[in-house]
Order: C-alpha cells, then sequence, then structure tokens
C-alpha cells in the first residue's frame, strides 16, 4: 500500500495545484492580515502579509485574461513588503481592496466574505468582493454609489486612522 503511493506521488508534481479557491482563501486571510497590522501601526505585520500576497501561487482554474489583475495583486503585495512607515500602507491597501474587486466584477464572482471584526474590516472586504450590504452595514461611509468612490473613500477613511 505505501509502495502504491510512493509510486502515485512520484508521478505527481513538485508543486501541488492551488486552486483558485484556496489561493483566495489565503488572499482574504492575507489582505485582513495586513489591514489589522495597519490599525495596530504594526510594520513588520504589514510586511509580513505583503510577503505572503506577493508570493507566486501556481494557481490552476483561472481565466487567461484575468492574470494581470493577479499580477497586481502580488506587485502591491512587493509595494507592502518593502513599506517603511505603516502609515504609507494606506494607499496600497485601498489599491488592493479595489483590485481585488475588479477581478470578482470580471470574473462575476459573489463571494461569501469571511466574519470581519471591524466596521474597517468589512468596508475593506466590501470592496475587495463587491459586496454591496457588507457596504451598507459600513455605519459611517459616505454615500457614495460607485465601487471606485468607495475604494477612494476607504482609502480616506485608512488615511484618517491615527
Ligand atoms: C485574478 C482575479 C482575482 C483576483 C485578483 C482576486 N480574486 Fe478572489 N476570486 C476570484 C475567483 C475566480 C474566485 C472564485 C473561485 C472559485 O470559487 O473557484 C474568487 C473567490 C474569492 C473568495 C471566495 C473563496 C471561497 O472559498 O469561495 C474570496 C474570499 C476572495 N476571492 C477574496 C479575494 C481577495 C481578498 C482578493 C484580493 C487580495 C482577491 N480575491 C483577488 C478571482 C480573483
Amino acid at each position: 500500500m505505501w509502495m502504491m503511493w510512493a509510486a502515485v506521488s512520484a508521478a505527481e508534481p513538485v508543486e501541488p495545484p492551488v486552486t483558485a479557491r484556496v489561493e483566495m482563501r489565503e488572499h482574504e486571510a492575507d489582505a485582513l492580515a495586513a489591514v489589522r497590522a495597519f490599525v495596530a501601526d504594526d510594520l513588520r505585520g504589514i510586511r509580513r502579509s505583503g510577503r505572503r500576497l506577493a508570493r507566486p501561487d501556481p494557481t490552476r482554474g483561472l481565466p487567461p485574461a484575468v492574470l494581470p489583475l493577479l499580477e497586481s495583486i502580488r506587485r502591491i503585495g512587493d509595494l507592502l513588503s518593502e513599506t517603511s512607515q505603516a502609515r504609507d500602507a494606506a494607499g496600497p491597501l485601498a489599491s488592493l481592496a479595489g483590485t481585488c474587486g475588479a477581478c470578482h466584477a470580471i470574473t462575476g464572482v459573489t463571494a461569501v466574505a469571511h466574519p470581519a471584526q471591524t466596521s474597517l474590516e468589512r468596508s475593506f472586504l466590501a470592496v475587495a468582493l463587491r459586496d454591496e450590504s457588507l457596504w451598507r452595514d459600513a455605519p459611517d461611509e459616505p454615500a457614495t454609489s460607485s465601487w471606485p468612490l468607495r475604494e477612494r473613500a476607504l482609502r480616506q477613511r485608512l488615511e484618517r486612522l491615527p
């Protein structure tokens, strides 16, 4: 039995295939970790999450047309991993949410977000997942109607943090 398993796994590719779904779960966790690190003024945490977002995963199952958006996520990850002051991460974090949201809009994904702990996290995930109900849930957001304007509102909100 063991021999059979060894024979099968020897034929498998070295990198286990990562489905879009698995990569997305990680993206969501890493993006939220970056937002939390930002709120906590934790530069090392922001950099760590950035490094994770920048990793090139061998993702399967995404249409080639949206791969540049995945590249953008990795570039923003690089930027976050090199941030020299926590406050500088406000812009990249808002762009991160906007880029996630752009791809979900193109691919027609209506993903369910994991429970966000704060109103800021809900706003971030609303933009990232283009989720109207999450956005409405964010109490002190201006009543803007388009996602690009909401991304800007998110950015301003991040920049206003002490
Ligand atoms: C290149 C396109 C693309 C980008 C960029 C992208 N996503 Fe996704 N996302 C998808 C697709 C496609 C799915 C559906 C995957 C599936 O169900 O197989 C998905 C699904 C999800 C899901 C649901 C996963 C599940 O378990 O059903 C979450 C959460 C998510 N994305 C979060 C994010 C976050 C956060 C970002 C940005 C950091 C992001 N995504 C960036 C394309 C993208």
